[in-house]
């Protein structure tokens, strides 16, 4: 039962990682004063109904630096999908576990897809006058997981909804954990 568990988790960690990847790698490449001059906001500076778009969180360079990294993730998964699998397979035990397939063309559309979903959480936030940055649990964890599984099924025609609820679940989870670790490193002010 708990392996049964800890493989679904493993499997969908594996299919959603070049997300993961796109939805971190924008605020770690915005701390690189070079990359500055690729800082400008998506939206213009432009406004609709009295709220900006999508506000100074989301610029072209997040955009660019995600959804590259989290291509980039996907290509290596691909040319080390059967290692991973071997490996796991040998130190869990489970001959049977397979790591569901990865291409170029998959993760390129997850992340995409995530930084997307992003941008859609933004858009909601600034509608509903919250401020950049300002915290909507869950709609600011969901958000990239739910664009890059919409986005994936333009390309694979189906949803497999086993993994999606999974993710839905592990993916706060890891969140919360995260925070507690980086706190517990003091990386972190405050444990959220
Ligand atoms: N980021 C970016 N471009 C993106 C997404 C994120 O430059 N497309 C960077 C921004 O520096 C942003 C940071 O990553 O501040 C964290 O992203 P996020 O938490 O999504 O943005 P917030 O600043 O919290 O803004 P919002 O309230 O719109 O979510
Ligand atoms: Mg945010």
């Amino acid at each position: 039962m708990f392996l049964d568990t800890g493989i679904r988790i493993i499997d969908a960690s594996w299919f959603i990682l070049p997300a993961y990847f796109a939805n971190s790698l924008p605020v770690n490449v915005s701390k690189i004063k070079e990359l500055e001059w690729m800082g400008k906001p998506i939206d213009g500076n432009r406004k609709l109904l009295g709220h900006r778009i999508l506000g100074d969180g989301k610029t072209w360079r997040g955009l660019f630096f995600g959804v590259a990294g989290g291509t980039i993730a996907g290509f290596i998964q691909q040319n080390t999908h059967l290692k991973a699998m071997l490996f796991l397979r040998s130190i869990l035990h489970e001959p049977q576990l397979t790591l569901p397939h990865m291409s170029v063309e998959l993760a390129f559309i997850l992340s995409l897809g995530a930084l997307l979903g992003d941008m859609v959480a933004s858009f909601i936030k600034r509608q509903s006058s919250l401020k950049r940055g300002h915290p909507a649990p869950l709609l600011d964890q969901l958000d990239f997981v739910l664009g890059a599984v919409l986005a994936s099924w333009f390309l694979l025609g189906e949803i497999d909804y086993p993994r999606f609820y999974v993710l839905i679940f592990i993916t706060p989870a890891i969140h919360v954990l995260g925070n507690i670790m980086a706190w517990a490193l003091k990386m972190k002010k405050k444990p959220w």
